[in-house]
């Protein structure tokens, strides 16, 4: 039985914040991607991107997710791009129901607009930037996702809810595609 939960969707979108929540509440260990990642390397994000490029830091993220799949009873709180590289899905939909959380590209830049810590939106334009990605990795974040939840005008409790009863009403049902 699938006992983990993987959060993915864009940055912005509220995975760390409900991945945070939803463990508390149902006694699951939160882990992050992103973290995992900056503690093999011991290094920050934006200096993976910057002294390795992004090549190499999906190099590490598959890694993570190896690692990561393999653990029982946690949230696992994705980064944005886990969803580019397809054996990471595959991976996680072996313990995990997966939930796409997302957010209209208005409310993404409001939320991330004084993050230093997404490379990908360092600089000018970051509106165009989002809608660009956005539009690139919709099919993506689509077709990985058991559930999809749309964050643009929900507080986290609420998303919380919604996770917690697609699982109850979910659980032991084999939703692999
Ligand atoms: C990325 C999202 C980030 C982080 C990295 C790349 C992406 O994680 O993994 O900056 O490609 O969307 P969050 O989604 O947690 O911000």
């Amino acid at each position: 039985m699938k006992s983990n939960i993987a959060l993915i969707g864009f940055m912005g979108c509220g995975k760390t914040s409900v991945g945070k929540i939803l463990a508390k509440r149902l006694g699951k260990r939160y882990i992050s991607t992103d973290l995992l990642i900056q503690k093999i390397v011991k290094k920050s994000i934006p200096r993976i991107f910057k002294e390795n490029g992004e090549i190499k830091f999906r190099e590490l993220e598959i890694r993570a997710i190896k690692k990561i799949s393999k653990v029982k009873n946690a949230v696992i709180d994705c980064g944005g791009g886990v969803v580019l590289n397809f054996i990471n899905i595959q991976r996680l939909k072996e313990n995990s129901h997966i939930i796409y959380l997302k957010a209209n590209p208005k409310v993404i830049l409001k939320r991330i607009k004084k993050s230093k810590n997404r490379p990908l939106l360092f600089g000018k334009n970051k509106l165009e930037k989002i809608k660009e990605l956005l539009q690139f990795r919709k099919p993506f974040y689509e077709r990985a996702a058991d559930y999809i939840i749309d964050t643009t005008r929900l507080n986290v409790k609420k998303i919380v809810e919604k996770i917690i009863d697609f699982v109850r009403k979910n659980e032991g049902k084999n939703l692999a595609k």
